[in-house]
């Protein structure tokens, strides 16, 4: 695959099968992460790796209430686990809070990894609602989030029970000035 059909081929997955992703690919997926640039270089990131069922579930409970506390509008999808879709492995992209480029480099680090996976055949999804789980001091303690750092990017990855279809995009024309 050229790299221009990969980033076309990346889609949000929300939908898994149960089946464990490999940690030596966790690796990886993270190893891609880090391949990302950052503001001069700090590399400040630490990546949270959730894989434990129980503690997903956890944090998927108390993400779900804060969303709903914060965004009154939000109607969550009728599934078991409309935060983290029952994914397999949640990473969590964290930064120390002092950062300034820290939601930069966050978000490039998750693009890569989530083209990595893709390339693996591997499905991810970015969970921007997981970032509300920064008001629970409790949640992130528990989850292994350093102090004084904060959830910049939350990616879920497993093995998609179908592959979406392809999301509209304009043509590159119809964004240039
Ligand atoms: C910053 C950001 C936050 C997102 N948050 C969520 C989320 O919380 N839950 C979700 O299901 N998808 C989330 N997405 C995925 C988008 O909905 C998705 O990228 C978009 O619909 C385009 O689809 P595609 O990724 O398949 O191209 C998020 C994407 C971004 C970039």
């Amino acid at each position: 695959m050229d790299v221009l059909e990969l980033i076309k081929k990346r889609r949000s997955c929300r939908s898994y099968k149960p089946d464990p992703v490999p940690s030596d690919v966790v690796e990886e997926i993270i190893e891609a992460g880090i391949w990302a640039p950052s503001a001069m270089n700090r590399q400040d990131w630490k990546f949270v790796v959730l894989d434990d069922r129980e503690k997903v579930r956890q944090a998927a409970g108390s993400a779900l209430k804060l969303v709903k506390k914060n965004l009154p509008s939000y109607t969550p999808r009728d599934l078991p686990d409309p935060i983290f879709y029952s994914a397999p492995v949640v990473i969590m992209i964290t930064m120390p809070e002092e950062n300034t480029w820290a939601a930069s480099d966050s978000a490039l680090a998750a693009e890569n990894m989530m083209l990595y996976s893709r390339a693996q055949g591997i499905g991810s999804c970015f969970i921007g609602l997981a970032k509300f789980l920064n008001d629970n001091q409790h949640m992130l303690k528990k989850i292994g989030v350093p102090e004084r750092y904060r959830i910049y990017a939350t990616l879920v990855f497993g093995y998609p029970k179908e592959w979406p279809k392809q999301v509209e995009r304009k043509e590159p024309g119809e964004y240039t000035i």
